[in-house]
């Protein structure tokens, strides 16, 4: 039996053909394309079809007519619950029974839906209790105007650019926590309702695609201080982490980072002065006590600024989340599906040696 490794760090549990994150070179790849050739020149749906089919002419569809049962406004929870729900509505078929075209075309209605999900669920949590009509949403001409429409029946262009920049940069990253779970699932055959639930599932954690939330009150406290230098070192001094610096896997900058914070300078945000001095401060900091760690700053920095931008309250951002990861998902589904292979790791028993009943009861 190989080494135990915890959180299975290092350890290559698939191969993959759909994104890869250049460690080095501070770059992330979509099917060999640069991030940067496509944020601004093809929309997010567009970004879909070449991670999933990978064709920048194929896209993920339009949102069908739905129904959900009962949304609560708590979107994770209203996101999950939903889209585990149509395996039975949509009578899906399990995996390993059905083609990869009839799988394509399930990932497809699904990610559309879920979109339409985390709008409607936020509209609940806004305090409205209408739904914006089909043929208003159908009026948009992207995703993220489409989102916009039926959450808040308006679609302002600069949220349409924060939304679509965001769901771009943040739509695959390779093996992480979330996507690890939509194959797992999908390894055993199950359907792609029940793949994507566990997706959603996985991703509501905190430290899993929330810490847009931390970074929004973190700069409200700097541009209090008015200090940042002095806030860096007060919180480092008290082994504390600084929000949105770090990685696991990028020793360069993250180039989600980089086109995020261009996108918040160009869209006029208004935390850009106090986030780029916080970073400035941080940065050197970092260096001067890690040197030998690069610790940049990574994408979720700038995510709050571009979401808070599109007028995003924190407490969505891992709906937002999950919403640009679908692309990611639905293409790790599939990429999972063609390998035909279950996720069966192994434990290492380290419990009781063999003991009597009598020495328990
Ligand atoms: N602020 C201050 N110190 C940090 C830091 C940060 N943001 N990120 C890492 N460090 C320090 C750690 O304290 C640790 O120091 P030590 O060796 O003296 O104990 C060292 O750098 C390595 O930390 P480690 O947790 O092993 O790094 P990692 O690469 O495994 O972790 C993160 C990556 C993202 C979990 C980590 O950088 C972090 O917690 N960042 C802040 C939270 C955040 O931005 N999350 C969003 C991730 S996209």
């Amino acid at each position: 039996m190989s080494a135990f490794k915890p959180g299975l760090e290092g350890i290559v549990a698939v191969e993959t053909e759909i994104a890869e994150p250049d460690r080095e070179g501070g770059t992330l790849r979509y099917r060999g394309i640069d991030i940067e050739d496509l944020v601004g020149h093809y929309p997010y749906e567009r970004v879909w079809g070449l991670l999933v089919d990978n064709d920048l002419d194929s896209a993920m569809p339009d949102p069908e007519p739905y129904d959900p049962v009962q949304l609560t406004g708590n979107a994770p929870s209203d996101l999950q619950a939903e889209t585990a729900r149509f395996s039975a509505v949509w009578k899906l078929g399990k995996l390993n029974e059905i083609s990869d075209e009839q799988a394509r075309e399930d990932l497809g209605r699904i990610s559309a839906q879920m979109m339409g999900i985390v709008a409607r669920s936020a509209r609940i949590a806004d305090g409205h209790r209408d739904d914006i009509p089909m043929e208003v949403v159908a009026q948009g001409k992207t995703a993220a105007e489409k989102f916009l429409l039926q959450w808040r029946g308006e679609a302002d262009p600069k949220a349409v650019k924060a939304i679509d920049t965001y769901w771009i940069c943040t739509g695959e990253h390779g093996l992480n926590a979330s996507t690890f779970a939509a194959r797992i699932v999908a390894s055993t055959g199950a359907d792609c309702g029940a793949a994507l639930s566990s997706a959603v599932g996985a991703l509501s954690g905190p430290l899993h695609g929330g810490a847009p939330a931390y970074v929004k009150p973190m700069l409200q406290e700097v541009e209090a201080t008015g200090d940042p230098e002095q806030w860096v070192n007060d919180t480092l001094d008290a082994g504390k982490r600084i929000m949105g610096f770090g990685h696991r896997i990028y020793r360069a900058e993250d180039p989600r980072s980089r086109i995020l914070k261009e996108t918040a300078r160009e869209l006029g945000s208004p935390q850009i002065q106090i986030a780029e001095r916080l970073e400035e401060a941080a940065l050197a900091e970092l260096e001067r006590r890690k040197p030998d760690r690069p610790l940049k700053t990574n994408v979720e920095y700038y995510s709050a600024l571009v979401l808070d931008v599109a007028g995003v309250p924190p407490r969505l951002a891992p709906a937002m989340f999950a919403c640009s990861r679908v692309a990611g998902w639905s293409a790790h589904i599939l990429e999972q599906k063609r390998t035909g292979r279950l996720f069966r790791p192994s434990a290492r028993y380290v419990g009781p040696a063999p003991r009597s009943l009598a020495a328990v009861s």
